[in-house]
């Protein structure tokens, strides 16, 4: 991380959120199956070791040492967890209860409170408010009910577990209309169990209900009253805020700073470069559009030329009637994928050997892959060539999208993009536009809608794709090098 500093990385390096107001600010922690359910029998209903380091590491952690943070729970929570691990070391534990009678041994770390507001209360006054530096709220579901999407809620760190188990507590629904995801992971399982990490950070301080609902929101940001209302986000702890996906990139192009090497190239104007980098993205539930600069419109306006992409034919000139000639490469690996999903052959390919010497520049992203398993689609792509400043953020979003149109088609869900780049280079004249992007702090990436009644991968026209809170930085102008 200090090296990190030195380069410049904006990063979320925060010193917690010690209140202005009467009551502190809190993170909600919660597992929970898409069913909502998130215990049985006044215990949970699985066995997760990584999630329940994920809560410790999480709960535990301050950046000020002398430090601690509190985490309140409801009094059954209390009750369930095993005698010889309660209270949990190193937190401040406050339990909450109605009752007068209910007694906790004596202990210095935990106290008890009659209301999730007079916690609150109590947090933020004296000597709390100095001495706790995060609050996190951790259930259960009574706790839930009051605290989750409650005004307080400043993020919601969710392990969704995909595996079907039987609860019977439940926690109400996150707002998605005043909460982002900020990242997910990539699913893991454990004990046979499929599960992942989201947070959620709050974007909007009330519900946006009716927008949602007449779909006004979906406007690419530039409907005024859908706009985020929360812009910063750097007070989540660090080891969730550099989890953002966007940090690939920031550390690739650094990296490239740093350690590549300087080549001349076919525009002469000379880059530092670097051979053999990979970015993963996370489509499932954020769609990588970077958000350190605007490039919303660029990639918007430029991605139908993909469509030209998968036709392997030999090229005659642009007045030339092309129809049934050729082999449809997007139809074939859309059959596949809808046939045949196993199959190691689900391939669009661009580089024609025979034909290159046909072309003025033979194609940058030449190659990729695609891959189904669990009902999600993920596709690989291979890239000769990238400019890092401006080509390789439409890159991610162009191969991304069309990940995510195939899925739809073929009635999947979007898994994973995985960009791999031979040539990743940065042009000397972008150096400066990309050193002030470095010192951005990425804002949550959208979300991509895309109609549900499009079945058919030639039907689709713009306004069939949405993005749902696209709220990048302003643009950074970057010269193209022709
Ligand atoms: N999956 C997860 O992330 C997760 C996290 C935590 C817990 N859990 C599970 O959830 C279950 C427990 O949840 P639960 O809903 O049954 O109970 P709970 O929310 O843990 O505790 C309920 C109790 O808390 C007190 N309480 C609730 N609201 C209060 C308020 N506003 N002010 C003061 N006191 C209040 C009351 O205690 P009194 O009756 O003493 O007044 C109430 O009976 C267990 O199965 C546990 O394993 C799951």
């Amino acid at each position: 991380m200090a090296a990190e500093s030195q380069i410049g990385i904006a990063n979320g390096n925060c010193n917690g959120s010690v209140p202005s107001s009467s009551l502190r600010t809190y993170h909600v922690v919660v597992a929970g199956t898409r069913a909502m359910g998130i215990g049985k029998n006044g215990e949970l209903p699985w066995r997760l070791p990584s999630d329940l380091k994920f809560f410790k590491n999480l709960t535990l952690t301050t950046i000020e040492t002398g430090k601690r943070n509190a985490i309140i729970m409801g009094r059954k929570t209390w009750e369930s967890i095993p005698l010889d691990y309660r209270p949990l070391s190193g937190r401040l534990n406050v339990v909450l209860t109605r009752s007068e009678s209910f007694g906790i041994a004596a202990a210095e770390n935990v106290i008890k409170c009659g209301s999730l507001s007079s916690a609150l209360e109590l947090l933020a006054s004296s000597p709390y408010h100095s001495s706790i530096e995060r609050v996190f709220v951790i259930g259960g579901g009574e706790i839930f009910r009051e605290a989750l999407n409650g005004p307080g809620c400043d993020a919601i760190h969710f392990i969704d577990v995909e595996t079907r188990l039987e609860c019977d507590t439940f926690m109400p629904e996150i707002d998605t209309s005043m909460f982002h995801p900020w990242y997910s992971s990539f699913p893991t399982e454990e004990n046979n169990i499929r599960y992942s990490f989201i947070t959620y950070v709050r974007v909007r301080h009330s519900k946006v209900e009716s927008l949602i609902q007449n779909n006004k929101l979906l406007s690419n940001g530039k409907n005024g009253s859908a706009k985020f209302e929360v812009k910063d986000f750097s007070f989540l702890p660090k080891m969730v805020f550099e989890r953002h996906e966007e940090y690939m990139y920031l550390r690739l192009f650094k990296d490239i700073l740093s350690n590549g090497t300087s080549k001349t190239d076919r525009t002469c104007t000379g880059t530092i470069s670097k051979f053999g980098c990979q970015m993963r993205f996370n489509l499932r539930r954020t769609f990588p559009l970077l958000t350190t600069k605007c490039s919303g419109e660029e990639w918007l306006r430029n991605f139908y030329g993909l469509s030209a992409v998968p036709l392997m034919l030999r090229y005659t000139d642009m007045h030339a009637d092309y129809t049934g000639q050729g082999f449809d490469q997007l139809m074939d690996v859309i059959d596949k994928i809808k046939n045949n999903p196993d199959y190691r052959q689900i391939i669009l390919s661009a580089w024609n050997p025979s034909d290159l010497k046909l072309m003025a520049l033979p194609p940058c992203h030449m190659f990729s892959q695609f891959y189904v398993s669990n009902g999600e689609l993920s596709c690989q792509m291979y890239q000769r060539s990238a400019d890092m400043g401006l080509g390789v953020p439409f890159n991610i979003a162009s191969y991304s999208l069309l990940t995510c149109m195939i899925a739809h088609v073929c009635g999947l869900s979007p898994g994973d993009c995985i960009h791999v780049i031979g040539d990743a280079h940065v042009y000397s004249t972008h150096i400066q536009p990309l050193q002030e992007q470095l010192g951005k702090v990425p804002k949550p990436f959208p979300v991509l809608k895309i109609n549900p009644e499009k079945k058919d991968i030639d039907s689709f026209v713009g306004a069939d794709f949405k993005l749902i809170g696209y709220e990048p930085h302003e643009k950074i102008e970057m010269k193209m090098a022709i």
